[in-house]
């Protein structure tokens, strides 16, 4: 299959640029379209056939579930049971936006979207082009991110072109996605209302809607304790994955420098390609050939942004090793931590 390109400026936008796009879902193709937060990869979330295509273009499991996106709260009755209280507020707070909320599902949901779970998880997001999409579209979209299973997710077309051409239909290019890491997830479906992945929208603000509300142990704890198990089936998965092996260090900078300059030279010495992943108050500090800057230590936003995309850079460079420094994990520093001890196998080196 050859994978059609096509351009749509958010801030201009006709009916007619969604046609094809619309077409292809409703025919049960797949189609990447942007969001807010990363790429995703689209198709008719009622249709199992169009779900069990999404699987295949990825190479995922199909046990772990997938997201379906939706672009009016009242859908939420249509997808989902006994909603409580907590969902529509927090709908009112953060809908359309980096929020997905997990809900027992209605049967019009397919197993082969929710992996099999009797659970769906309901997310409206508020990039225009995809808020767009749903409506011409007249369809719920399931929408894991755009990558290759196991890859960093996607946040340009190209990146998506880069993983998945020639196996899907068609993606839609409207420049970087702006927040740059997935989705939080919240779990409403049973007891504790619990945060099974964080995203941009922190703890501290769903506690201002939810004050109960939780993290999942497999977010906290499994840094520590390896035995733990993540509610979220993909997030159990090694993942966001650059394809050179990721070590993160942690300490005192100048001890991190240093101790990463040594790992520079010894994999120098064996013959290997390293790189280093930094932020801009540090990089006089590295002697390595590659040094990439993820953004500035204050403003998690920024490299948040750039987290997935320079990882992807380490590949392009063809670095066979990554030496990145750590972040705090206060605010949106939770969200890009857990990415990155993800993509480095949970590898970390106190200094
Ligand atoms: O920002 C995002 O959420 C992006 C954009 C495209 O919307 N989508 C995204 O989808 O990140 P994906 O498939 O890459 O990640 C969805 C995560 C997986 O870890 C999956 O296991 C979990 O959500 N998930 C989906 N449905 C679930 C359910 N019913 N119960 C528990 N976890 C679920
Ligand atoms: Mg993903």
């Amino acid at each position: 299959m050859t994978t059609k390109v096509i351009k749509i400026d958010p801030g201009n936008m006709r009916s007619e640029d969604f046609v094809e796009a619309a077409s292809i879902l409703r025919s049960g193709g797949l189609v990447a379209f942007p969001t807010e937060t990363v790429y995703g990869l689209g198709g008719n979330a009622l249709d199992p056939d169009a779900s069990r295509k999404i699987y295949a273009a990825k190479g995922r499991p199909s046990d772990n579930p997938l997201i379906v996106h939706i672009a009016d709260v009242s859908a939420l009755e249509e997808l989902a049971r006994d909603i409580p209280d907590e969902a529509y507020r927090l709908a009112e707070a953060f809908w359309p936006g980096p929020l997905t909320i997990i809900l027992k599902k209605k049967p019009i949901v397919p197993d082969s979207t929710t992996g099999g779970l009797a659970t769906v998880a309901i997310r409206f997001p508020s990039h225009p082009v995809a808020n767009r999409l749903i409506l011409e579209s007249g369809l719920y979209i399931a929408a894991p991110s755009a990558n290759a299973s196991g890859r960093p997710s996607t946040t340009k077309a190209e990146h998506v072109i880069e993983d998945l051409d020639g196996k899907i239909d068609m993606v839609i290019d409207s420049g970087s996605s702006q927040i740059g890491l997935e989705s939080t997830i919240v779990d409403l479906s049973e007891g504790t209302p619990t945060i099974l992945r964080p995203g941009f929208v922190t703890i501290e603000m769903l506690r201002r809607i939810v004050p109960g509300i939780v993290y999942d142990r497999a977010v906290t704890e499994r840094k520590k304790d390896d035995t733990i198990v993540a509610k979220a089936p993909g997030m159990k998965y090694r993942h966001y994955a650059p394809k050179g092996d990721l070590m993160i260090f942690e300490g005192d900078p100048d001890r991190v420098a240093e101790a990463i300059n040594e790992a520079v030279k010894r994999a120098n010495e064996a013959g290997k390609r390293a790189g280093v992943l930094a932020t801009a108050q540090n990089l006089d500090r590295y002697d390595c050939a590659v040094i990439e800057c993820v953004g500035s230590k204050t403003d998690e936003e920024e490299i948040s942004s750039h987290l997935f995309d320079t990882l992807r850079r380490f590949d392009e460079l063809g670095v066979d090793l990554i030496f990145s420094e750590s972040f705090d994990c206060g605010g949106l520093g939770q969200a890009i931590m857990n990415r990155l001890l993800k993509a480095a196998g949970y590898r970390v080196l106190e200094v």
